[in-house]
């Protein structure tokens, strides 16, 4: 697996909007896992902008969301429904019935997982998964040491990872813990796409792509998947020495 570089973080979300907009051209009902956070805002506003101007539509693909934190209700502005309503549900013609993003705020937080595990396989399973990386390997909410077999569960989020999250929360507690789906929930689907920018990713990117395949660096599982593709920036490539790739398309 060599990773594609491109130069900023505007190329490398038009290519991630590019590989999302041809599997729904090849298979308009698809099924996505899709991420939140900072990183895949770009490739967003670039989907909704080829809903706008092409006509692209997304009305028969079916969508999951990789994780959400546990007691929040989903009008919280801090939650990731309110994310993803904001950044790309909203703004284009998914059907509501087939966007499915876990309830947080479900009194039965493990009977959540297990439907949500439950609707993932009954949906045909997932076609594309796109995913972010965080400072310290996660994907999704699978902090260090999550076993490469788990499926969706409730997890505790990483001290770290709180830390980053903070500021979506002005001044409340940012929560402990989430669902997220798992890693082998993750490694089953179809084909996987990581983008990461940034120069505060490289490290993570360098251990996921040049280090041992640890469960201490949950992203490194990713090399073991038969079709999975890394889309960086040149920031987040950094640490990579020559083991990356300029063009080459996922
Ligand atoms: P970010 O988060 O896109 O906000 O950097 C990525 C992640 O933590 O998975």
């Amino acid at each position: 697996m060599r990773p594609r570089v491109l130069p900023d973080y505007e190329t490398m979300s038009t290519a991630a909007a590019d590989v999302v907009a041809s599997k729904l051209r090849e298979k308009p009902h698809a099924v996505f896992m899709i991420p939140t956070g900072t990183t895949p805002l770009g490739m967003y506003r670039g989907l909704a902008a080829r809903h706008e101007r092409e006509g692209l539509s997304f009305a028969r693909a079916t969508f999951f969301n990789l994780d959400e934190y546990l007691g929040l209700p989903p009008d919280h502005p801090a939650s990731y429904h309110v994310y993803m309503q904001e950044n790309f549900y909203g703004r284009v013609d998914v059907d509501p019935e087939r966007v499915h993003v876990p309830d947080g705020s479900a009194p039965d937080p493990e009977a959540e997982c297990e439907q949500y595990e439950r609707a993932i396989r009954v949906s045909g399973g997932v076609d594309l998964c796109v995913l972010g990386i965080g400072r310290n390997g996660h994907i999704g909410f699978n902090e260090p040491g999550a076993p490469f077999d788990s499926r969706t569960r409730v997890v505790r989020l990483a001290e770290t990872t709180r830390r980053v999250n903070a500021t979506d929360f002005e001044g409340e507690r940012a929560p402990e813990r989430a669902i997220s789906v798992g890693m082998r929930t993750i490694s089953d689907s179809r084909k996987v796409l990581l983008l990461a920018s940034g120069a505060n990713k490289a490290r993570a990117v360098a251990a996921a792509v040049g280090g041992e395949v640890s469960e201490e660096v949950p992203a490194s599982a990713l090399r073991r998947h038969p079709n999975v593709s890394f889309l960086l920036d040149r920031d987040a490539a950094s640490a990579l020495g020559d083991s990356a790739s300029e063009g080459e398309p996922p």
